[in-house]
């Protein structure tokens, strides 16, 4: 079976409700504190374990307390751990405060992330991975030096460049297929992105960059996908009642990346990955609620 590697973060999300967010020199109180096994890659990972690949996280976790209780939970869901390194330095880390509008405010600390290298990547990925997957929450570097050596190697790259970052010119054409939110679009394509439109025009500026495959996803409001040839299609997201949209991007990514691989078309691929985003935003968390392939077709069908 197909290995997907996925290269990327490994955090511990803190959540709290409050009234409001704190002001300079302001303390708020905290409604609750809720520990949920995040990070974008790991969530990634985790999605496209559950829809059934076999998939390998390369990531960090830190010595501290939280480090044991995300490794077990990428065990857990079905990712293959065995390239998790455990560093001197605390776990990356995101607290999240929610305020009653429902908006959140996220203090990121990349922790072990940012101290994953060019050494914790395995020799078999080189051989054995149909896809590498990655994000923007390890250092650059490692992303650079990943997307260069898989071109020698002929392994497609898929790229979320969440939080966003620009990207080099040059790297594009050697991306096979970008996956994005309406922000990354806008901060890549120089843009403000308010209806379809704007959305159609970065679309097309990315495709243009000489990308395979671009998929901007656009929330509720479902997601544009461009390919090569230039065809634009749209899928509609399912009309679910939204608690909690944290990781919906990353749910439908790995949830795609491995019903793609698995042999699915692009249009059931879509429409699995987007079933299975809409599943997730119906309860609070990250990785504990990514649904499982049986999950996704007992709502599809
Ligand atoms: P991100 O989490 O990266 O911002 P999006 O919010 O665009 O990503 O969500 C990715 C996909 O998840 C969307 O294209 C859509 O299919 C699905 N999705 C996200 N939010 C909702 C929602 N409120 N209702 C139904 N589907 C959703
Ligand atoms: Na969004």
């Amino acid at each position: 079976m197909k290995n997907i590697y996925v290269v990327g973060s490994i955090n511990m999300d803190i959540v709290n409700k409050v009234h409001h967010f704190p002001h300079p020199a302001e303390t708020v109180e905290g409604q609750h504190t809720a520990y949920y096994p995040g990070g974008k890659g790991a969530n990634q990972a985790v999605a496209a374990a559950m829809s059934g690949s076999n998939v390998q996280m390369v990531g960090a976790i830190g010595n501290d307390a939280f480090g044991t209780p995300l490794f077990n939970s990428l065990l857990d869901k079905g990712v293959q751990v065995g390239h998790v390194k455990s560093k001197e330095s605390g776990s990356g880390l995101a607290l999240i405060t929610v305020n009653e509008e429902g908006e959140n405010c996220i203090m990121l600390s990349r922790g072990a992330n940012e101290q994953l290298s060019g050494t914790d990547l395995p020799n078999e990925m080189w051989d054995d991975a149909a896809l590498i997957l990655l994000q923007n929450e390890i250092s650059w570097d490692i992303n650079l030096q990943i997307i260069h050596k898989a071109k020698e190697c002929g392994i497609p790259v898929w790229m979320n460049p969440a939080p966003a970052l620009l990207l080099p010119n040059d790297i594009y054409a050697s991306i096979h297929t970008l996956i994005l939110n309406e922000t990354e679009a806008g901060l890549l394509t120089d843009r403000l992105i308010v209806d379809e439109n704007d959305a159609l025009l970065a679309i097309t500026q990315l495709i243009n960059k000489g990308i395979a495959h671009v998929v901007l996803t656009l929330g509720s409001k479902g997601l544009i996908i461009a390919d090569e040839t230039k065809q634009i299609t749209y899928f509609d997201a399912y009309l679910v009642n939204s608690v909690d949209t944290t990781a919906a991007g990353d749910t439908f990514i790995g949830t795609f990346a491995s019903s793609w691989l698995s042999g699915q078309t692009l249009c059931e691929s879509m429409q699995f990955a987007s079933a299975a985003a809409a599943i997730a935003v119906t309860k609070p968390g990250a990785q504990d609620r990514i649904p499982s392939k049986s999950d996704i077709e007992a709502f599809i069908y």
